[in-house]
């Protein structure tokens, strides 16, 4: 392994985002890869499947030695780390009246606990390894927020403010820190059926691997952030300039999804 090869550890390896992101990276050349989520069978295919060293974590990320037992992994696997891709993450639907604070903790828990915690164990190792990056995949749900995702908003606006002052502190230390705001990406924890299956609204819907490009831009070229697809900086534009416009518009609009989104769909965890 040379001194300034890529070692890029990526969790949520295991499908959507993830996956795609490790495949791409799979593509640079003399890269490492570490694969992190709780799927071990998928973690296993996948490592087998790339065309460069890949080994992986079976670990969920919300356990309490879990920093711990990835720091391990890389530890004994070099000790080196070049990329860090904090790409895990979950929603569940829920208006605020219904799942209360128990469904803003399981979010925070796993959106951004589990991503501090990492990144405080693996910090040290990062830094001894700069010029290195950060990228935490966030959501244009982390700018604008609408009824029943609330929660899972909460989440991803922590996570870009705290990344934002990561960012400034790091910088100096060579480790740079990136933001992806994915939009709508058809993926199994976000299936987007509902926009998928209506010629008006399939357009808007993306794909992991176009998220997976952005990851490199972010993570390997030093961009700050990265909005997927790049229109959606509209509305975090509209949210700025114009705010009672875009909540008036955001709430019709969520009102009626909500009243189509069946039991079982707001019900059912998106892990
Ligand atoms: N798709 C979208 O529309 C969209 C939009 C904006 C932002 N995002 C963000 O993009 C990221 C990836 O989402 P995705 O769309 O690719 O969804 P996904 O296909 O459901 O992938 C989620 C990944 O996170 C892993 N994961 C979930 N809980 C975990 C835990 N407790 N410990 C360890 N790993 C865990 C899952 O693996 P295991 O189940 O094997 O653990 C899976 O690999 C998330 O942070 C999401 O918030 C997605």
């Amino acid at each position: 392994m040379s001194a300034n090869s890529t070692v890029a550890l990526v969790t949520g390896a295991s499908s959507g985002i993830g996956e795609a992101a490790a495949r791409r990276l799979a593509r640079e050349p003399g890269v490492e890869l570490i694969l992190v989520a709780r799927r071990e069978e998928r973690l296993r295919a996948l490592a087998e499947s790339l065309p460069c060293k890949a080994t992986y974590v079976a670990v969920d990320l919300t356990d309490t030695d879990a920093p711990e037992r990835v720091r391990a992994h890389v530890s004994e696997h070099g000790g080196r780390l070049t990329l860090l891709v904090n790409n895990a993450g979950g929603s569940w639907r829920g208006i605020f009246g219904e799942g209360g604070y128990a469904n803003v903790q399981r979010h925070m828990e796993l959106n951004f606990d589990a991503v501090v915690r990492l990144v405080e164990a693996l910090l040290p190792v990062l830094r001894a390894s700069a010029p290195s990056s950060i990228v935490n995949i966030a959501s244009t749900a982390g700018r604008v927020a609408r009824a029943g995702t609330g929660s899972y908003s909460a989440s991803k606006f922590a996570l870009i403010g705290w990344s934002d002052a990561l960012y400034a502190e790091e910088r100096s230390g060579g480790v740079h820190v990136g933001l992806i705001l994915p939009g709508f990406i058809a993926t199994e924890g976000f299936p987007a059926t509902e926009l998928r299956e209506k010629a008006l609204t399939r357009w808007i819907v993306s794909k992991p691997e176009r998220v997976a490009e952005a990851i490199v831009e972010t993570g390997l070229q030093g961009k700050a952030e990265r909005y997927v697809p790049r229109g959606y900086a509209l509305a975090a534009v509209f949210r700025i300039l114009t705010p009672g416009l875009v909540r008036r518009v955001l709430a019709g609009g969520s009102a009626a999804r909500l009243t189509t989104t069946t039991a079982a769909e707001a019900e059912e965890p998106h892990r």
